[in-house]
């Protein structure tokens, strides 16, 4: 078994790079299947999530080649073969797949998505969306078959504002007949960028970053070349990182806007933030002061990040109280923070932190991918040597981390541990 192990109290400082957006790349992958012709998309994060959507587009006859974080899939010969169980279910963004291969096909097979466990993830709006243009959607044994003679452009409303309803309604609205328009659409930075691939593919999109989003049905659609956002989850964790233990962190390519609702909450609470064009500077932190926290749909502040600032709560003066309302238990990195010596604990869809607090070394479980990034920054704090366990979890979103992490100074490394089992064998 791989963990990671971190020997704390190192502080960090040089540049960091951040990699494309994980949560753009398992859409853009998707897709590019819609074309006629291959799509190159550069600036991809080295990511399993990334890989096992490869495998998926493989498995359907689509040729994919990977270089340096440039991929290219040739879609010319992918057929509408049913996808049930194996890799689908190793990724929440399967569902993609369905919308791609609806909107390619009128007709697909998915089995249910995987993913982080993070409280209900229900799929509602999408099959709603789906069903909206036209589409028969069934519920098979665990996977998700939806057939459709045509598809008809058609008002949805989302109920729920969806980053994945919202681009899986374009997937699968882009080639259909008419106009779809959707409405009470999120506005994330990711649907931005999977609309201006699909645009330059050929598709008709308008409002992509509003919360009315119409599209023309156009009848084919053809490759493209595509360089992919930068992630904002990645860079708000470097901040929150740089701000807990930092000594003057330069975190490179980077969007600002995309992050400004971070940069104002490490503002309040006493963080220097320099912003550049593409670069963000943060010097030495002397003092936190705790502050509340609200998730909340972009450009709100992030839920993908509440559970590593969480970790930053635990080195300021006072009680911070952090409400997810996205999640609302999206805090299982809390009894391991606990394990670490932090003074938190969990009432309703908040947790409530005092500090400042030592942070001591342990050995500690990834229970999901920001719990993980928690517990990275964590462990980086804390006095000892830290070992995190469940690591897939965290190479799911963060490329090259440790490589990134050593580069600034952390004693971090990726270790085989021999776990009881592996010790029987
Ligand atoms: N929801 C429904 N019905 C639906 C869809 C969503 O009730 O049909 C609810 C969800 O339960 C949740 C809220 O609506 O309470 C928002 O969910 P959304 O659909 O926006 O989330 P998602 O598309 O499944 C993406 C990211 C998540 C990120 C959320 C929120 C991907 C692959 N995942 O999930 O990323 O937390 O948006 O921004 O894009 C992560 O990167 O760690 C991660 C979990």
């Amino acid at each position: 078994m791989d963990v990671y192990k971190i020997k704390g109290g190192k502080r960090l400082q040089g540049t960091i790079r951040v990699s494309g957006a994980k949560n753009s790349a398992v859409a853009l992958i998707p897709a590019a299947i819609l074309a006629d012709s291959p799509v190159t998309i550069a600036g991809l994060p080295e990511i399993s999530d990334v890989y096992t959507l490869q495998a998926l587009v493989e498995e359907i006859g689509g040729k994919v080649e990977m270089k340096d974080g440039t991929m290219t899939i040739d879609p010319t010969e992918i057929i509408s073969m049913p996808l049930p169980n194996g890799n689908v279910k190793k990724l929440r963004a399967s569902y993609y797949m369905m919308g791609a291969m609806l909107g390619k096909f009128k007709h697909a097979v998915i089995g249910l998505p995987g993913g982080c466990h993070l409280g209900p993830r229900p799929i509602d709006q999408h099959i709603k969306g789906f069903e909206a243009l036209g589409a028969k959607v069934e519920n098979e044994h665990g996977a998700i078959y939806l057939r459709a003679d045509e598809l008809y452009g058609a008002k949805i409303y989302l109920d729920v504002v969806s980053v994945g309803a919202t681009i899986n309604i374009m997937l699968a609205a882009v080639k259909a007949k008419g106009k779809t328009i959707i409405e009470n659409a999120a506005k994330e930075p990711e649907i931005i960028d999977v609309a201006t691939l699909l645009s330059n593919m050929g598709a008709n999109i308008k409002g992509a970053g509003t919360n009315v989003i119409r599209i023309e049905g156009v009848e084919t659609l053809h490759g493209t070349k595509h360089t992919i956002i930068p992630d904002r989850i990645e860079t708000g964790t470097h901040m929150i990182m740089a701000a807990a233990i930092g000594d003057g962190v330069t975190i490179d390519n980077v969007i600002p806007l995309h992050v400004e609702a971070v940069t104002a909450k490490l503002r309040e609470m006493g963080v220097k933030v320099e912003v550049g064009e593409e670069q963000i500077f943060i010097p030495k932190t002397e003092k936190l002061h705790a502050v509340d926290v609200k998730t909340l749909v972009y450009p709100g502040f992030p839920t993908d990040l509440q559970q590593p600032f969480g970790v930053l709560s635990t080195q300021a003066e006072g009680s911070s109280i952090l409400t997810d309302t996205i999640y609302p238990a999206r805090f299982k990195q809390i009894d391991e923070l606990r394990r670490m010596n932090a003074d938190g604990r969990v009432e309703g869809r908040s947790a409530i932190i005092t500090g400042p607090t030592e942070l001591q070394a342990a050995t500690v479980e990834a229970t999901d991918l920001r719990a993980g990034a928690a517990l990275l920054i964590a462990g980086l704090l804390a006095s000892g040597e830290t070992e995190i366990h469940e690591i897939e979890h965290i190479e799911r979103g963060y490329g090259d981390i440790i490589n990134k992490l050593q580069n600034l100074g952390a004693d971090i490394n990726k270790v085989k541990v021999l776990t009881p089992s592996s010790i029987s064998e």
